[in-house]
């Protein structure tokens, strides 16, 4: 490998996009195809503070979450060589997309609302859905509406509707190989 390779095969993959769309999965058959290590960072949030994310949620409130993960960010900006499963509204603040897109490749996966739905509507520890048990549909929509502005800063997008994961972790490695 050329020094030049060589040091750019040392750049992040930051997989990132809406809940459901698969980026702990996809990120975990990623790292293990480059051989890479994989940091989820809802786990590492949930492992560092002794409790799972709901719970983060109701005890301290979604600032103090946002605030963990915004550090966090930092935190892997400063190490190379990962690939990174972001939470799905980690990188919505521009400043956190910023400085994790200095450090390698941002990818954000896309899917159909409908899609999202059979995947995460029933899900118990997702609590930016739970605030709405009369409407859950439509708080996914309108979150996902409300986020389309963020998502679009990310320059790479990969539309995982109708792939498995097998299929989207694929795409990325061709994508990371064509971009080395
Ligand atoms: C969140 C997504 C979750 C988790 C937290 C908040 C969000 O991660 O970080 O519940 O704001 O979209 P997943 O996208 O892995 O579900």
């Amino acid at each position: 490998m050329s020094p030049a390779s060589s040091a750019r095969s040392e750049k992040n993959i930051i997989l990132t996009g809406f809940m459901g769309t698969g980026k702990s999965t996809v990120g975990q058959l990623v790292a293990a195809e480059l051989d890479r290590e994989f940091v989820d960072m809802d786990t590492l949030i949930e492992a560092r503070e002794g409790r799972p994310i709901p719970r983060i949620f109701a005890e301290e409130g979604e600032p103090y979450f946002r605030q963990l993960e915004a550090a966090l960010c930092a935190e892997l900006a400063a190490r190379q060589g990962l690939v990174i499963a972001t939470g799905g509204g980690a990188l919505v603040p521009e400043k956190n997309l910023r400085v994790l897109d200095r450090t390698g490749l941002v990818i954000c996966l896309d899917c159909a609302p409908e899609v999202l739905w059979q995947r995460i509507g029933c899900s118990e520890n997702r609590p930016m859905l739970a605030e709405a048990d009369d409407g859950r549909f439509r708080r996914l929509a309108a979150l996902l509406e409300q986020r389309a502005p963020a998502y679009a800063r990310i320059a790479y997008h990969l539309d995982v509707t109708r792939l498995s994961p097998q299929q989207v972790a694929r795409r990325v490695v061709e994508r990371v190989r064509g971009w080395e």
